[in-house]
């Protein structure tokens, strides 16, 4: 089992991004290999530079390869603003006509210091997941609120075993086959 992580925020000290790699960790340790799809360097998208006979920008080429390569693919990622991050958005729009997300297994996790967990941004990604006809596994998805008691603020580690156990169930989800 191949998994693609995307993470929704570029941020350094990310609290997704630890929660990322706490699922990348849990997955490999059930045999999967995980690689992560570097979206921070993708152009705005644009359909003029992916039409007929245009060759993709090289970091478009390089997600889309990514994307057909795995058998599954982790989203995590903060809410801004009640939505998706723009650069996540942004990754998902340049493979909606490409097709590499047919059929795709997804998880879906959102992380947010607020309660709610990033609810909006979480229905927001399940929806265009859908659309784009990936397989939206339900219970590889969670929304993880107050985010920031959860994890140790120096290393991002998580501290909080309940929210472990979540991800491991989440996890052994998206590999099941
Ligand atoms: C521009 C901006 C908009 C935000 N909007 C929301 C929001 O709508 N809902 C929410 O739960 N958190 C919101 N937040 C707080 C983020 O959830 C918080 O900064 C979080 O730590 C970002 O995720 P990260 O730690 O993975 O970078 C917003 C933060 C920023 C900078």
């Amino acid at each position: 089992m191949r998994i693609l992580t995307l993470s929704g925020s570029l941020r350094a000290r990310s609290t997704n991004a630890s929660l990322l790699r706490a699922a990348a960790a849990l997955a490999a340790a059930a045999g999967a290999t995980v690689t992560s799809g570097d979206i921070g360097a993708l152009p705005h998208f644009n359909p003029d530079l992916d039409g007929a006979g245009a060759e993709p920008p090289a970091p478009v080429g390089a997600l889309r390869r990514a994307v057909s390569e795995a058998d599954a693919v982790l989203i995590v990622s903060p809410e801004y603003a009640h939505g998706v991050p723009g650069v996540l958005k942004n990754a998902l729009d340049w493979l909606v006509s490409s097709g590499e997300f047919i059929d795709r297994r997804v998880g879906v996790i959102t992380g947010s210091p607020s309660p709610t967990g990033g609810d909006y941004a979480h229905a927001q990604l399940r929806e265009t997941v859908r659309m784009m006809t990936g397989t939206v596994v339900d219970e590889a998805c969670l929304t993880v609120g107050t985010i920031g008691g959860k994890l140790d603020r120096q290393t991002g580690e998580i501290t909080d075993t309940g929210l472990t156990s979540q991800l491991a169930d989440a996890v052994q989800a998206l590999t099941a086959r």
